[in-house]
C-alpha cells in the first residue's frame, strides 16, 4: 500500500479554537480522506504547541499553572476535531515526553556538529511574536505595532543555529523543486527573503526569562525556543531515531498557514532538516487567511468566528462544505453569515436536500421502495450518463490539485443536471400514462435517478462525510474505498430497497 504522511500546523495552546484553525484542519482531513479513498495508508497528523512565553503568560493571568492551561487548551482543541469529524490519526502535544526527548537529541546532535554557537547579542525583542525583529520586518521604516505589539531592546548571552550556510543550498532546492511550495506564487516570496544574508536563529531562551520550556540538553540554563520546539514535531510523532521513521518520511504535505511560511516553514525547517541531513518535506501547502469583511480577525474587533457555534447549529458538513466551497486554497476569503446562509440554503437545502428526499419519495410511491431496473436508456438518461463521466474525471482531477472549490463546483453541476433530468422527464407525469412505454421510462427514469445520487454520494464523501453515509445508508450501502464505486453501474442498484421513508438532511435556515 502507498503512504501518505500529511500534518497540520500545531495550535497555539494559548487561545480558543476559530475558524482558521477549523478551516486548516477540514482542508487536512478533506485531502486525507481522499487519499483513502484512493487506497493510500495515510498518516494524519495534527496537534498543540504548548510552550513559550505567550503560554506562560496566560497561565499566569490566569493563575494556574502553564501545564494547566494547556491540558484544557487540548481539551478544546481535540472537541473541535470530534465535532468538525477530523480524521486525525495522531495528535501530538509538544509537552509529552515523547516529543521532548527528540527535540533534546536533536539540539545535541546539532550543537555537537558545530551547528549551535553560543554568543551575545543585542537585538529588538518582541513578545507578541516571541523573537528578536529583522529589518526586514519593517514596513516603512518601522516595526508595526498592530503585528510586533510592545518591543523592548535587550542584550543577552544567547544560543544561535547557523542557517547562513545552508542558504545557497536553500534557494538552489526552491528553485529546482516546483512542488516544493503550493501555491507557486509563494516561493517568489520566500526567494525574495532570502536574497539577503538572513540572521542566525537564536534557539534559546535565558530561564531567568522563561522557564516553560524544553531545557536545552548542553547548558540547563536554558529552555529551547518555541519555533525551533514546535516543528520538531514533524518528526518527533513519527519515531524519528527509529527505522519505522522511513515509513513516514518525507512527508507528503505540511498544511499551514501563509503566515507561517515565512520564515519557519519555508526557510528554518529545511535548513533544520538539511543540517540533520534528513530529505525535504514534499510539499509545503500554504493556505490563505479568514478575513470577516475583509479584516483580519482579532478578539479585541470582537469579529471572531466560532466553528463550533456554526458546526452545531447548522450540522459538522454544512459548515465543511462552506469553508471548501467559499475559499480557493492558497487565497484569502472572507466570512459572511449571509453568504454561508445562502449557500446553505441554496445548494445543500435546494439542490442536493431536496433531490434525495423527492427521489427517494418517488421511488417509494412509483416502486414500491425497490430500486428498478434500467432498461431502455433514451436521450435524457444518456446525458446524465455521459456527463457523469465527464465530471467525475474533472472533479478526481481537482481534488488531486487541491482545487477543492472547483471539484465542489462542478459536482453542484451534475446535481443540478440530475434536477433538470427530473423535471424533464416528470415521472409523475409518467405514472398517470396508460402507454406499456411509458411504465417503463418511468422505472428507468427512477433507476437512472437513484445511481446518479449514489455516484454524486461517493463523490462528496470526503467533504461531507456524515451526509454522503446518510444518502448511501437509504440504499442499504456500505463504502469504504473508491475502487469501482465511481463507475456508472446499470446493476448496483437494482432490486435494493430503501431503508428509509422520507428524509430531510438540510432543514432550511430561516
Ligand atoms: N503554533 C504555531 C504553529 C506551529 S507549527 C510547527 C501557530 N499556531 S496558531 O494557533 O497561531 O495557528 C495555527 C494555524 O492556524 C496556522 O497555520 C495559522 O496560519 C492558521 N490560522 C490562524 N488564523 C487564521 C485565519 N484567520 N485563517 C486561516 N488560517 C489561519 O502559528
Amino acid at each position: 500500500m502507498k503512504k501518505f504522511y500529511l500534518t497540520t500546523a500545531i495550535d497555539y495552546a494559548n487561545g480558543h479554537p476559530h475558524i482558521g484553525h477549523a478551516y486548516e484542519k477540514i482542508l487536512a482531513d478533506v485531502i486525507c480522506r481522499t487519499k483513502r479513498l484512493l487506497g493510500y495508508d495515510v498518516h494524519f497528523l495534527t496537534g498543540l504547541d504548548e510552550h513559550g512565553q505567550k503560554v506562560e503568560q496566560t497561565a499566569k493571568d490566569r493563575g494556574i499553572s502553564p501545564q494547566m492551561l494547556c491540558d484544557s487548551v487540548a481539551k478544546e482543541f481535540i472537541d473541535m476535531c470530534a465535532l468538525l469529524h477530523i480524521s486525525y490519526d495522531d495528535y501530538i502535544r509538544t509537552t509529552q515526553p515523547r516529543h521532548r526527548v527528540i527535540v533534546r537529541d536533536i539540539l545535541q546532535k546539532l550543537f555537537d556538529k558545530g551547528d549551535i554557537y553560543k554568543a551575545e547579542y543585542t537585538g529588538f525583542y518582541s513578545t507578541r511574536v516571541e523573537r528578536f525583529l529583522h529589518e526586514k520586518d519593517k514596513v516603512n521604516g518601522v516595526w508595526p505595532e498592530s503585528e510586533f505589539g510592545q518591543i523592548n531592546e535587550i542584550t543577552e548571552i544567547n544560543y544561535f543555529f547557523k542557517l547562513n550556510p545552508h542558504k545557497q543550498w536553500l534557494v538552489d532546492y526552491i528553485t529546482t523543486h516546483e512542488n516544493f511550495i503550493f501555491p507557486k506564487f509563494r516561493a517568489k516570496q520566500v526567494l525574495e527573503f532570502l536574497k539577503e544574508d538572513i540572521n542566525d536563529l537564536c534557539i534559546s531562551r535565558p530561564k531567568n526569562r522563561l522557564s516553560w520550556g524544553i531545557e536545552l540538553p548542553f547548558d540547563s540554563t536554558y529552555v529551547t525556543y518555541v519555533w525551533f520546539d514546535a516543528l520538531i514535531n514533524y518528526i518527533s510523532a513519527v519515531y524519528f531515531g527509529t527505522e519505522k521513521f522511513s515509513e513516514f518520511w518525507p512527508v507528503d504535505y505540511h498544511v499551514v498557514g501563509k503566515d507561517i511560511l515565512v520564515p519557519a516553514h519555508a526557510i528554518y525547517w529545511p535548513i533544520m532538516l538539511h543540517a540533520l541531513d534528513l530529505p525535504m518535506p514534499k510539499t509545503l501547502l500554504a493556505h490563505g487567511w479568514w478575513l470577516c469583511s475583509g479584516e483580519k480577525m482579532s478578539k479585541s474587533v470582537g469579529n471572531v468566528i466560532d466553528p463550533l457555534d456554526y458546526a452545531k447549529q447548522f450540522g459538522t458538513d454544512a459548515f465543511r462544505y462552506f469553508v471548501l466551497r467559499e475559499m480557493a486554497v492558497g487565497q484569502d476569503s472572507d466570512f459572511s453569515h449571509e453568504l454561508f446562509v445562502s449557500r446553505y440554503n441554496n445548494d445543500l437545502g435546494n439542490d442536493l436536500g431536496n433531490l434525495v428526499s423527492r427521489s427517494s419519495h418517488m421511488l417509494q410511491r412509483y416502486c414500491g421502495g425497490i430500486i428498478p431496473k434500467i432498461m431502455t436508456l433514451e436521450s435524457p438518461e444518456n446525458e446524465v450518463v455521459n456527463l457523469w463521466s465527464t465530471i467525475r474525471n474533472k472533479v478526481l482531477e481537482a481534488y488531486d490539485r487541491l482545487q477543492f472549490h472547483s471539484a465542489l463546483e462542478s459536482i453542484f453541476i451534475f446535481i443540478g443536471a440530475i434536477n433538470k433530468f427530473l423535471e424533464v422527464r416528470a415521472p409523475w407525469k409518467l405514472a398517470k400514462s396508460d402507454h406499456p412505454k411509458d411504465q417503463e421510462r418511468l422505472h428507468t427514469a427512477l433507476a437512472v435517478c437513484s445511481e446518479a445520487i449514489r455516484l454524486t454520494a461517493t463523490i462528496l464523501m470526503p467533504v461531507l462525510p456524515t451526509v454522503s453515509q446518510k444518502i448511501l445508508e437509504i440504499f442499504q450501502i456500505k463504502m469504504v474505498s473508491w475502487e469501482n464505486q465511481l463507475d456508472w453501474s446499470k446493476e448496483c442498484l437494482v432490486n435494493r430497497s430503501l431503508a428509509v421513508k422520507s428524509i430531510i438532511l438540510f432543514p432550511k435556515i430561516a
